[in-house]
């Protein structure tokens, strides 16, 4: 895989299905802090709402070849700071540890600081989720605070680690990437 081959496209309910599926799969549900048990209907209501014009949020589906195989979020925009929050999954399992994570951060990265013009996305990942803090240690984000117990994994707290990356820290991100 190259990361030229990561494209992000807008989030459509024709992405419903398949975001149900990875919401249904631990790896992902847990990773990303979901509460309330998947449905379609939740679904659905979740994508009219970050498709409505004043939801502040950024939805993108992650597209590996054309294929569709994870989503990456800026949401809990905050005009007067400058902020986002990020999020992100790789749903399809065999996609991941293949370069996937890191280009479509990348490429939301650009969309929130040369398009939207942000001072900071931030973001909260739990300790024990290596993968994703790898991913986010590799394009420059760094730990601002740890949360002791604030991340629930089944009945088992670990700590909850928010990470923030300024716009000024972005130059270093790969300029072949494109949207
Ligand atoms: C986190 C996630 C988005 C990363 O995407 P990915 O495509 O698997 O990651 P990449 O292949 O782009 O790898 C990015 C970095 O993470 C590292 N990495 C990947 N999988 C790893 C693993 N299982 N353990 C440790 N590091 C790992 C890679 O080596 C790479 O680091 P490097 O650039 O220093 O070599 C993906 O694993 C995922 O969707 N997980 C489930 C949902 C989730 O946890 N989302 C994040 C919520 S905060």
């Amino acid at each position: 895989m190259s990361a030229s081959e990561v494209r992000l496209a807008p989030l459509s309910l024709a992405h419903a299905p398949a975001m149900l599926r990875w919401m249904r799969e631990p790896s992902v549900r847990w990773g990303v802090g979901v509460r309330a048990e998947p449905s379609m209907a939740r679904t659905v209501e979740w994508i009219h709402r970050a498709l409505s014009p004043d939801s502040g949020v950024h939805a993108f589906a992650i597209l590996e070849a054309g294929q569709h195989v994870g989503n990456v979020v800026l949401d809990r925009v905050d005009a007067w700071l400058g902020t986002a929050r990020l999020s992100i999954y790789v749903g399809e399992s065999t996609h991941r540890g293949r370069g996937v994570g890191r280009a479509a951060v990348n490429l939301v990265l650009r969309h929130a600081f040369r398009t939207l013009g942000l001072f900071k996305v931030w973001l909260v990942v739990h300790e024990e989720n290596a993968a994703a803090r790898r991913t986010y240690a590799s394009l420059g984000f760094v730990e601002e605070g740890r949360l002791r117990g604030e991340f629930l994994l089944g009945e088992r707290r670990v700590d909850a680690l928010y990470m923030g990356l300024l716009a000024s820290e972005m130059p270093h991100v790969d300029e072949e990437v494109t949207t």
